[in-house]
């Protein structure tokens, strides 16, 4: 057995534990990062794209803001479109200057990986039979790579292991809440290799149920549909995807997406979990292992990198003063974070997807959806509300 000791072992090499490793590393804190898939697919997965200004301040801060300069795409805008026409909200004059910048979750992957191995810290692919125990004494974590087992004792343990993660599991059900929305929705999602056919984002809500309309870059276009959770993708052809897409998101002024060839597509289930605490011990969760946010307000990434945010502050106090005081306040200040995400991209989905599960309610839902967004791109404190949390508020 190889006998490994650090200071914070990091389960998961997501954005979320690379970010926090990151930090850490800054603050010449110690970390080893284990993850269980192989650096090509963690580099590869489509997900996210779209960073919150924190997000981006942070990126700039740790180091890490100079292909995001060059290659990230600020937009001060978004567009909501219902009834035929577009309605653009603009966020940086509502929110005195802030912004999303469109940013492959994929490139900040990238980034961290890079200055990882820069670093000279430990990150380990391809992990296998991960398992942690021991979070009230001296927090150990178990695996094996190459067939070989190995043990890293840490002083603490950050579970930044993703939705599917074991380090949630590891704790024992008597303590801990979650807190579990399913909607009935599932998101289609296509990568396309051509030019987008608008700058800012389009949020559609059509009869036939939500689009959405992003990017990754002036070449590549992004694409969402809702769906039932049943979808199977074998039933969604590439012209069926695109017939629906331009029937939902075509509007009166001739605005439509263009085509081009499609290189992923995927469905991805929404759902909404809250994790209370975020803390058991000396084990800390950060990110999609703590909370789960429907896609439709772009969250998921960004209170991943709050979270960890906050994280390595509490730790640096830490190992600065031996004060844990901020250790314990790490949980509450994150879930209050968390709970506001939680409203909003509830509210998002809701506003924008339409519900055929509820039956009769159907059509006054669909008419009170009616008003909600004529009542959004009517009223500038609707809309300034909007801007707020789509941008996002400083990390806390
Ligand atoms: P993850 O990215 O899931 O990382 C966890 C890591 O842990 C993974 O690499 C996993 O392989 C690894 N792991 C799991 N189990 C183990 C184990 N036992 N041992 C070792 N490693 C393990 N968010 C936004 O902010 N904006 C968006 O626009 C947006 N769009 C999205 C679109 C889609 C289609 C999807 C699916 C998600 C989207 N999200 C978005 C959400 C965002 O992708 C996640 O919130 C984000 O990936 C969370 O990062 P994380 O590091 O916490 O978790
Ligand atoms: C993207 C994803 C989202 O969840 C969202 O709200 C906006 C854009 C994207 O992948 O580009």
């Amino acid at each position: 057995m190889e006998r490994i000791r650090t200071q914070v072992g990091i389960v998961g090499g997501g954005p979320a534990g690379l970010m926090l490793g990151h930090l850490l590393g800054l603050r010449g804190i110690h970390s080893f990062i284990l993850e269980d898939r192989s650096q090509e697919h963690v580099i590869e997965r489509v997900r996210a794209g779209v960073l919150e200004q924190s997000t981006v301040d942070l990126m700039h801060e740790v180091g890490l803001g100079e292909r995001l300069d060059r290659e990230g795409l600020r937009h001060e805008g978004i567009y909501v479109a219902f009834g035929g026409e577009r309605h653009r909200i603009p966020l940086a004059e509502l929110t005195g200057g802030r912004a999303i910048t469109i940013y492959g979750q994929n490139e900040v992957v990238k980034d961290l990986i890079e200055a990882r191995a820069a670093s000279g810290e430990p990150l380990r692919f391809e992990v296998d039979d991960v398992s942690i125990r021991d979070f009230d004494g001296l927090p150990k974590i178990h695996f094996r790579h190459g067939g070989q087992p190995h043990e890293v004792t840490c002083d603490f343990i950050a579970g930044c292991d993703g939705s599917r993660g074991i380090c949630l599991p590891s704790i024992p059900a008597s303590q801990v809440q979650i807190y579990e929305r399913v909607y009935p929705f599932a998101w289609l999602g296509i990568l396309v290799d051509a030019a987008p056919s608008s700058d800012e984002l389009v949020y559609s809500l059509h009869e036939r149920g939500f689009a959405l309309f992003s990017m990754r870059s002036p070449q590549v276009t992004r694409l969402y549909l809702q769906v039932s959770p049943e979808e199977d993708i074998e039933q969604w052809p590439d012209e069926r995807i695109w017939s629906e897409l331009e029937l939902r998101l075509h509007t009166r002024d001739g605005w439509t997406p263009h085509r081009g060839p499609v290189t992923q597509k995927g469905i991805t289930r929404m759902r909404s979990v809250v994790v209370e605490p975020m803390d058991h011990g000396r084990l800390f969760l950060a990110g999609d292992a703590a909370h789960i946010v429907p896609p439709t307000g772009a969250k998921g990434l960004n209170l991943a990198m709050a979270d960890v945010w906050r994280l390595a502050g509490a730790l640096d106090k830490f190992y600065d003063s031996g004060s844990e005081t901020e250790l314990r306040a790490y949980s509450e200040r994150g879930l209050r974070r968390t709970w506001r995400a939680q409203r909003f991209s509830a509210w998002m989905t809701s506003a924008l997807h339409r519900d055929n599960s509820s039956g009769d309610s159907s059509a006054f839902d669909q008419r009170r959806q009616r008003a909600e967004l004529e009542y959004l791109v009517s009223s500038r404190a609707a809309m300034t509300s909007l801007a707020e949390n789509y941008v996002g508020v400083a990390f806390d």
